[in-house]
């Protein structure tokens, strides 16, 4: 609400509604569409009426409302509780108009948009937002679940390309896969990451033939591949990582990826520069279409501790996390994620990433405002798990705290979504 307060005169316009899909995938658009009114408050329908006359009351009284009424007429009942709290509400009825829920309030200065009101969920969030990430193992053995991930197993090649084709038919439209290998296979330089036969490969290959309609990513880093679960080769005294020499590494890896008919590398090593030098072995492989999902604003999070299980990457004695803060960005600071971005998109990013999501909805904001290009977002396994294990405690509805757990990622200014919940929101959203 400090935006209203302190900037009452520039505040003229409220979008509820059908502009609200527009607003979430292009906040830089310019709003045009139903401004037909000249310094009319555009409404459709939704909102809570009592909330919505709140900010009106502070906007002042010559506002006018232009409401549109969606195809189940839901808005009809905030129109007359605004009117009756003398509110100029004049009411319309778009061509094809959807069930809009979602207000939000515009700021014509600056273009900047806050959300008033949060109903009608699935008007915000689509299945085609969401991109699956998935665990895969060797052999054709059964699924194996992930004690720390309720509903989240690993699986053999064979249940892999199933389960893809389930996720294309609920509208979902990409999956990020993950190996998990023979811990046999693992060495300090992550050299299973080069191999030909690599089970990741095997897999990509399998998952493009069978469901091809569907975007395949994969992570580019060793951390699955090293005996020390760190994301890239250290140095001679073991004391870190060698950025340089594990960014030569990555860039093979990208390639051999992408010959296996990867859509998007995802490299989510966070080695300096290695965006450019991706691109540029992408490009002398003659694999110029294979795009770069970067993992631009990665923070060195607590949060990605039930992944390193599922991936069954090393972690440091006791139960402590990998230390990974010499290369993923300190939690506490916000500047570094504008250096990361203005680096990743000069060396040749394709889209964006920041992650964790939840508990970095500033980041996500703060690049939406600072880039043309789509931003992802990364739910990732922490933040996953803890609202399993609140709702096993009976202490959190579980499909209530995924759908808004969701929407505030999207709302934040997300252009798709990494997250374990695809499915089941996916299954809920009806594609
Ligand atoms: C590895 C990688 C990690 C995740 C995705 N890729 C873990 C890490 O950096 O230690 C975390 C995803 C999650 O927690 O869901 N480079």
């Amino acid at each position: 609400m400090p935006l209203l307060a302190t900037r009452p005169r520039h505040l003229r316009a409220l979008v509820l509604g059908d502009l609200a899909l527009d607003v979430a995938l292009a906040p830089s658009r310019p709003l045009q569409r139903g401004t037909d009114v000249p310094g009319a408050v555009r409404l459709h329908q939704g909102g809570s009426a009592a909330n919505t006359a709140r900010w009106l009351a502070r906007l002042g009284t010559r506002t006018t409302l232009v409401c549109a009424v969606g195809r189940d007429g839901a808005g009809r009942a905030l129109v007359a509780a605004l009117r009756a709290d003398g509110v100029l509400v004049r009411a319309v009825r778009p061509a094809g108009a959807p069930t809009a829920r979602i207000g939000m309030l515009v700021d014509p200065a600056t273009g900047e948009r806050s959300f008033v009101a949060d109903r009608g969920a699935a008007d915000l969030l689509r299945p085609a937002d969401l991109v699956a990430p998935l665990f895969v193992v060797d052999g054709k053995g059964r699924p194996e679940p992930i004690a720390s991930m309720p509903g989240v197993s690993r699986l053999c090649i064979r249940d892999l390309v199933r389960e893809c084709r389930a996720l294309r038919k609920l509208g979902i439209l990409a999956v990020a896969l993950f190996p998990r290998i023979d811990p046999r296979l693992k060495d300090g330089e992550g050299s299973a990451a080069l191999r030909e036969d690599a089970l990741v490969l095997r897999a990509v290959r399998a998952v493009k033939k069978a469901v091809p309609g569907l975007t395949v990513m994969t992570d580019i880093a060793l951390d699955p591949y090293t005996a020390h679960g760190h994301d890239g080769v250290l140095t001679a005294d073991g004391s870190d990582v060698d950025n340089d020499r594990t960014v030569g590494i990555l860039a093979s890896m990208a390639v051999l990826h992408a010959h296996a008919g990867v859509d998007l590398v995802a490299p989510s090593d966070m080695m300096d520069g290695r965006i450019g030098a991706i691109r540029r072995a992408l490009d002398a492989a003659g694999r110029e279409d294979t795009g770069i999902i970067a993992y631009t604003a990665k923070y060195a999070s607590a949060y990605y501790g039930p992944f390193r299980d599922a991936v069954g990457s090393a972690k440091s004695a006791g139960t402590r996390s990998l230390d990974k803060r010499t290369y993923q960005l300190n939690p506490a600071n916000r500047r570094e994620a504008y250096t990361e971005l203005k680096l990743d998109e000069a060396e040749g990013a394709d889209i964006v990433m920041v992650k964790p999501a939840g508990l970095y909805l500033d980041i996500i904001r703060g690049l939406r405002f600072s880039t043309r290009k789509p931003i992802a977002a990364y739910q990732v396994s922490g933040e996953y798990s803890q609202i399993h294990a609140a709702a096993r405690m009976g202490w959190l509805d579980l499909g209530d705290c995924r759908r808004e757990s969701l929407i505030a990622i999207k709302r934040a200014g997300a252009d798709m979504i990494l997250t374990y919940f695809a499915r089941d929101m996916a299954a809920e959203l009806g594609a």
